[in-house]
C-alpha cells in the first residue's frame, strides 16, 4: 500500500487529527462531493434526486467507533428516524440503509457484540416493516467474525439483511463461498481499511484479482450479489458474468458511492441494471472522508487546493 494512503488511513482513526481537520473551516465543496449533507432532510433530498434518475439508495448515517452506550443508542435513533423519513417516499426496497456496527457499540469494552446486536435489531425490524432491508458494512479485520455472526443472527428473522465482504482479506474467498447461497445478499468491496500482510493482500493487482474471483463465486452462486465498486474492469466483469449466467436484472446490483462516477451510475441504470448509490449524511464525516481521500490521490490534491484557495 502506498505511503500516502497508509498515512491517510492511519489519520482516519486518530481522534487528535479528527479535531484538527473537522475544526478547520474545510471547504464545504470538497466534503459535499462525498457527503449528501449534515441532516436527514438533506439526505432525503439526495434520495429523491437519485430516484428521479432510476437509482436506488442505501442511506448511511455517518458515525463509527462510538465509545459509550448513549452514543450507540443515538445511532439507533438516527436510523429509526431515517426509516421514518423514507416511508412517505414509498420507494420500498429501492431505499434501504447501511449500518456500521462500531456505531452501535460493537467495540465497547464490555459486551460490545451484544450491545450492537440489541441496538441494531430494532433498525432491522423497522426496515422489514417498511418493506426494505439493512446492509451491515464491514470495518477493520478484527471485527469480521463478530460482524458476520451478527448478520447471521439477524438473518434468522430478517433474511434480507445484507453482509459486506472485503476482497483484500485472505479469508474472503472462503467467506464468499459460504455466503453464495439462496437469499443471501452480499456486497463485495475491495476493502477500505489498513490491514497487515498477515490478513490481507497488500498490492492492488492482488486485490483486484481476488475481487474478480470472489465476484465470480457470488454471481455463479445462488445469492444476490452486489458489486460495490467504481472500477471499470470490475463493472465490466459483472456485466460479462450476468450476461453469461443469464441472471435477471433484479438478482444483482451495482453499488457506487454517492458523488463518485455519477455519470456511470446513470449510464448503468439507463441500461436496465439495478444501481444503488451509498448515500452518507450527518455531521460525523471525518472517518468516511479520510478513507475517500486515501482511495484516490487526486481527491487529496483537490482537498488541499480548496484549502489553499479559500
Ligand atoms: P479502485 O480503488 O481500484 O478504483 C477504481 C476507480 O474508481 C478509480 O480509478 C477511480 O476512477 C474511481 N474511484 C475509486 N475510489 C474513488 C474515490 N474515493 N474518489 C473518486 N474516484 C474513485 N469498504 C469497506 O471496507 N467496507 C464497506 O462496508 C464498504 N462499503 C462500500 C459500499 C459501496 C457501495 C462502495 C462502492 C464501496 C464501499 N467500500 C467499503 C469501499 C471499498 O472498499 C473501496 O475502498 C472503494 O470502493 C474503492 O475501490 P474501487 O472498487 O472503487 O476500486
Amino acid at each position: 500500500m502506498p505511503v500516502l494512503q497508509k498515512a491517510l488511513l492511519s489519520a482516519s482513526r486518530r481522534p487528535g487529527l479528527r479535531r484538527v481537520v473537522t475544526g478547520t473551516p474545510v471547504s464545504r465543496r470538497v466534503v459535499d462531493r462525498f457527503v449528501a449533507g449534515e441532516t436527514l432532510p438533506d439526505a432525503l433530498g439526495a434520495v429523491r434526486e437519485l430516484a428521479a434518475d432510476g437509482i436506488a439508495v442505501t442511506l448511511d448515517h455517518l458515525g463509527e467507533d462510538v465509545t459509550d452506550r448513549a452514543e450507540a443508542t443515538r445511532s439507533r435513533d438516527a436510523y429509526l428516524a431515517a426509516l421514518d423519513g423514507l416511508a412517505p417516499l414509498g420507494l420500498g426496497r429501492a431505499a434501504e440503509v447501511s449500518v456500521k456496527l462500531s456505531a452501535f457499540g460493537q467495540a465497547l469494552p464490555v459486551g460490545g457484540d451484544d450491545v450492537a446486536l440489541a441496538l441494531v435489531r430494532p433498525v432491522v425490524e423497522a426496515a422489514t416493516a417498511l418493506g426494505t432491508t439493512v446492509t451491515v458494512d464491514m470495518e477493520g479485520s478484527p471485527t469480521v467474525d463478530s460482524t458476520l455472526a451478527i448478520v447471521a443472527e439477524l438473518r434468522r428473522e430478517h433474511p434480507g439483511t445484507g453482509a459486506v465482504l472485503q476482497a483484500m482479506l485472505h479469508r474472503t474467498e472462503d467467506d464468499a463461498r459460504t455466503l453464495a447461497v439462496p437469499g443471501s445478499r452480499v456486497r463485495l468491496v475491495k476493502g477500505a481499511y489498513q490491514e497487515p500482510a498477515t490478513v490481507a493482500h497488500q498490492d492492488k493487482a492482488a486485490v483486484d484479482a481476488a475481487y474478480a474471483r470472489c465476484l465470480e463465486t457470488l454471481v455463479r452462486g445462488g445469492g444476490h450479489p452486489m458489486a460495490g465498486t467504481h472500477d471499470p474492469a470490475m463493472i465490466d466483469r459483472l456485466l460479462a458474468l450476468v450476461a453469461e449466467t443469464g441472471r435477471a436484472a433484479d438478482s444483482y446490483e451495482f453499488q457506487l458511492l454517492y458523488g463518485i462516477r455519477p455519470e456511470e451510475q446513470v449510464r448503468l441504470a439507463r441500461a436496465g441494471h439495478t444501481v444503488r448509490a451509498y448515500v452518507p449524511y450527518g455531521a460525523d464525516w471525518y472517518g468516511y472522508f479520510m478513507r475517500r481521500l486515501a482511495e484516490r490521490p487526486a481527491n487529496l490534491q483537490f482537498f488541499l487546493r480548496s484549502l489553499a484557495t479559500r
